[in-house]
């Protein structure tokens, strides 16, 4: 598991945060406008962070793997993760918010590119799941390519392959 991590897009960057920047993450759970949409806010109070650090940042197991979102300005706004690798059927769970005030610039779907180009060309991932029930989150990763994998109520299951996600990079 890398210990520093960067990968740069053209509007933004993603990179794994240092340890003080998780006044960055308490400060996005704790938006109400942004955590609406995936069920409210969460606290983040200072005691939890070591151990979170550890299992969510620089994960002993690999599988956590987890990057704060930066304008090239190095104003963070959002955050893109993944969770619960599984190495013998190398899937995990996606994840991404965007803090609303930043929403609708095209920074989540630059962020969702470089987050899965990693996982799928280098981590050795080889499909990816998320579960959503918001719909601009299932706007975002429909318009991506995720196809849906079922709906239950108004939750939708969606995946993407590494071989989806090759086919679409080559379409571009
Ligand atoms: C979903 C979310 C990440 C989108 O972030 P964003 O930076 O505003 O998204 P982008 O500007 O990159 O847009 C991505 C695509 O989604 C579409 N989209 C985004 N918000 C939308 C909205 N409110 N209504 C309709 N379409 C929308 C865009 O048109 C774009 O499609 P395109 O690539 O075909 O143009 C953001 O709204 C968010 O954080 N939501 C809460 C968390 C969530 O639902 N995460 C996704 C599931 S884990």
């Amino acid at each position: 598991m890398l210990s520093s991590f960067r990968a740069d897009g053209n509007l933004v960057y993603i990179k794994k945060p240092n340890f003080d920047e998780l006044d960055y993450v308490a400060e996005l759970w704790a938006d109400e406008e942004t955590m609406n949409d995936v069920g409210g806010v969460v606290s983040f109070p200072v005691e939890k962070r070591e151990a979170w650090y550890r299992k969510m940042v620089n994960p002993s197991d690999g599988k956590n793997f987890y990057c704060l979102i930066y304008t090239f300005d190095d104003v963070p706004v959002g955050e893109v993760s993944f969770h619960r690798f599984d190495m013998e059927e190398r899937k995990a769970d996606f994840n991404i918010k965007i803090q609303a005030k930043y929403r609708g610039k095209g920074y989540a779907k630059e962020a969702m590119q470089l987050i899965l180009s990693y996982y799928f060309c280098d981590f050795g991932g080889q499909v990816i799941y998320d579960n959503v029930i918001n719909e601009k989150g299932k706007k975002a990763l429909q318009n991506f390519g995720f196809e849906i994998v079922s709906k239950f109520d108004n939750e939708v299951l969606f995946k993407m392959t590494k071989e989806r996600f090759i086919e679409l990079l080559n379409k571009k």
